[in-house]
């Protein structure tokens, strides 16, 4: 296999000088962290031609899996930390989520996306440092760029292998943008060295992943943003918003039962990783909306008294007790402004679709 790497953002190709045709990605590392990083395909990959992007590696995959099951297990209530959902099971499983006619988020806020773009460009203006929050398959993103025309752009994201080939397709079809990708876990810092070089900042954070945190860690986070864009610059944010609740609890109980896969898997990489003898058949998902609290709450409810064993610990459950796996928080516009103005930020501009489902929301720091 050769080795091909660029420094700058350059254009190169995989020296042809071997049968097997390699995956020449072209990655600089632009921190200290190591001279170089190149990242190479599987073998057997069709060649293709890479552009260079600049990469940072804050190497958040060394998460201890077991350590931090076993203590969440350990809890009262018990808790296993969303993070893990998103193995390459659990990342396909997504993303068939966000195609369930059940699940009106991916579709309304891309729908309102295309509709606000012309707005967003007169609030903007060209020529940012665009960076996104959980960029995965970096797709919004391609709903902004052609409008916006950011100069950078930086893919935030914990899953390495995915924002390496999502970033790396933006730059090819992007040929001026610069494209930077970070492999971060946001949750715990921002600290990210590119971003501390520009002036114009604006971060995009789609999804309603914002919903996925409590609201006293959705403050601190926002306010980390903040902080990030030196208390200057704008936050595009995408905010699921309360409703009927049957059209939530449905959402998050679809009829194919692909949610329930998705919050299963988790109990499926204990089993398959930790080698733990838990059996995901025995425990059912349970997601409902509860009204106090503002927001949908998955759970891994077990079917039956048992007891499963994580290397050397054991744990018993009743009937009907169950693993807390996620909640989504649902805000008002007015509940959203608040907690934005307690992270440092105001509402510039907020979009929605007609039926009020869900919201963009255009922040800036004050
Ligand atoms: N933030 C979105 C939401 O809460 C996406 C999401 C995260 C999700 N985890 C999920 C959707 C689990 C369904 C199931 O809806």
């Amino acid at each position: 296999m050769n080795d091909c790497y660029s420094r700058g953002l350059g254009f190169e190709t995989a020296p042809a000088s071997h049968s097997l045709t390699i995956f020449a990605a072209v990655i600089e590392a632009f921190i200290s962290d190591g001279p170089l990083t190149i990242f190479r395909d599987s073998p057997g990959t069709r060649l293709m031609i890479s552009t260079a992007i600049k990469f940072y590696d804050a190497h958040p995959g060394s998460y201890d899996l077991k350590r931090e099951v076993i203590s969440g297990l350990a809890r009262t209530p018990r808790t296993i930390p969303p993070k893990f959902f998103y193995d390459r099971r659990g990342s396909e499983l997504f993303d068939a989520i966000c195609e369930l006619p059940e699940y009106y988020q991916t579709r309304t806020e891309m729908d309102i996306l295309r509709n606000c773009t012309a707005e967003l460009v007169d609030h903007i203006g060209p020529d940012c440092l665009l960076v996104e929050l959980g960029s995965g398959a970096s797709k919004k993103v391609r709903l902004l760029l052609e409008q916006l025309r950011p100069s950078s752009y930086l893919g935030v994201d914990i899953s390495k292998e995915f924002l390496l080939s999502s970033t790396q397709t933006l730059a090819t079809d992007y040929p001026w943008l610069d494209v930077h990708a970070a492999c971060v876990d946001f949750s715990h810092t921002l600290d990210i060295p590119h971003c501390q070089s520009c002036e114009h900042k604006v971060t995009f954070f789609p999804g309603s992943s914002i919903g996925n945190f409590d609201p006293d860690d959705a403050i601190d986070l926002m306010h980390r943003i903040a902080q990030m864009m030196d208390m200057n610059g704008y936050l595009l944010i995408g905010v699921d918003l309360k409703k009927d609740i049957s059209i939530l609890n449905s959402a998050y109980n679809d009829a194919a039962g692909i949610t329930a896969e998705f919050n299963l898997n988790l109990l499926t990489r204990i089993r398959d990783e930790l080698g733990s003898d838990i059996d995901p058949g025995a425990f059912r998902h349970h997601a409902f909306y509860n009204p106090d609290r503002g927001r949908i709450e998955m759970h891994l409810v077990s079917t039956h008294q048992q007891r499963i064993r994580i290397d050397d610990q054991f744990f018993e459950f009743n009937a009907g007790e169950s693993i807390h796996t996620e909640n989504s928080y649902k805000y008002t516009i007015e509940e959203f402004a608040e907690l934005a103005s307690a992270a440092g930020f105001e509402q510039k501009q907020v979009w929605t679709d007609e039926d009020g489902l869900f919201s963009v929301q255009l922040l800036k720091t004050v």
